[in-house]
């Protein structure tokens, strides 16, 4: 049972069924945003309180406001997927829930309950149903629950008061080309994360931390950047948003044990799951950058793809970095890949059952 209701008061949309349908037709990723947006307010007094789903907008903050100079600030993302018969769902949401929480734990932020949480996207969702795209695409409502220091307060500590937003935004690919094999560039220059650090939750710094990888990246016509360990520079982190993943020739899918640097990515988790299912070897190990570039020379490796809740599972064609370039397989998008894909979003969208219970309606 969830202590906060999200009430709504106001209920005038902002954008008309026309302006709707257009952007549904071809929302992309993170450009568009709905009507309503869920809020809550915490203050180390009173705790969690003031919850309620109020119209999207912007929000008004002092400058002086904490996140704003030292990035107290965490967040999530989930999707709603409409089935057929017009019901509304989403994926493991209690993953994301106490992902969350410890994220929340290392950002010394206070954590929302599993109930709650769902609570605020239930709000959202039922605010803002015309916005679910229909099943006949595969296109969803990107949630993005965040959580941030909303203390005016110039000192460094921890904040006394916070504030939580879920905003929803109508998703179709994450990239934009589609899913089509990605160019991936492997950075020798930065780290996306370091021991001891924030890598494993899901912080804003983590991200900032990424985007001159990711400039870098772009500079080498690929559309990502990925990150070895900080240490020594050998061994495989993630993108710059996702989780990777290989599958050799025998039929053995590797992925990079979780360090402590790496984001524990529901769908990653999933994956593995499903993988298991099939009777692929799932093996979860330090990944050393040099010998899987081996393996893809030698075709012991025969497909790699990233993996995230915006991505869901996309190829990857080819690596570069200063010292050459090397072709995954053929270049193309590989089989495994690809019906991992499938099944993964034929759970999402109802076309097949939901044989590990990871749906829930909203
Ligand atoms: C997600 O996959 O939901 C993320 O938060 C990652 C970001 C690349 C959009």
């Amino acid at each position: 049972m969830s202590a906060l209701q999200f009430t709504q008061t106001d209920r005038t949309r902002r954008i008309g069924d026309v302006e709707r349908a257009q952007i549904l037709a071809d929302p992309g990723f993170g450009r568009y945003y709905t009507d309503f947006m869920a809020h809550a307010s915490w203050t180390r007094e009173n705790g969690w309180g003031g919850s309620e789903v109020i119209p999207f907008g912007p929000l008004s903050l002092s400058p002086a406001t904490a996140v704003l100079h030292y990035g107290q600030e965490i967040f999530e993302g989930l999707k709603a997927f409409r089935h057929a018969d017009g019901s509304v769902w989403t994926f493991r949401p209690e993953r994301n829930a106490e992902r969350l929480q410890r994220s929340a734990r290392r950002l010394a932020l206070p954590e929302l309950s599993v109930e709650d949480f769902l609570e605020s996207l239930k709000a959202v969702v039922a605010a803002d149903e015309p916005w679910v795209p229909e099943a006949t695409s595969e296109e969803s409502l990107y949630l993005r629950p965040f959580m941030f220091a909303s203390e005016e307060f110039l000192g460094v500590r921890t904040s006394h008061a916070v504030d939580y937003y879920v905003i929803a935004s109508p998703a179709g690919p994450y990239f934009p080309r589609g899913v089509q094999p990605l160019v991936v560039w492997i950075t020798d220059e930065y780290a996306r994360a370091g021991a001891g650090g924030t890598g494993a939750a899901k912080c804003g710094g983590n991200y900032a931390s990424s985007l001159l990888g990711k400039d870098e990246a772009a500079e080498h016509g690929a559309d990502e950047v990925l990150f070895l360990d900080s240490e020594t520079h050998t061994s495989i982190d993630e993108l710059s948003g996702m989780n990777v993943f290989a599958i050799t020739r025998d039929g053995r899918l590797l992925t990079p044990s979780l360090t402590g640097s790496i984001l524990e990515g529901v769908t990653r988790e999933s994956i593995l799951r499903l993988a298991e299912d099939r009777g692929l070897e799932v093996v979860e190990q330090k990944l050393v950058m040099s010998e899987l570039l081996e393996q893809l020379g030698s075709g012991e490796i025969t497909e790699m793809f990233a993996c995230g809740t915006a991505a869901v599972i996309n190829p990857i064609g080819e690596f570069r970095a200063h010292g050459g370039t090397w072709s995954v397989g053929d270049g193309g998008s590989g089989e495994i890949t690809l019906s991992l894909r499938q099944e993964l979003t034929d759970i999402q969208y109802g076309r097949i059952p939901d044989r590990h219970g990871w749906l829930t309606r909203l």
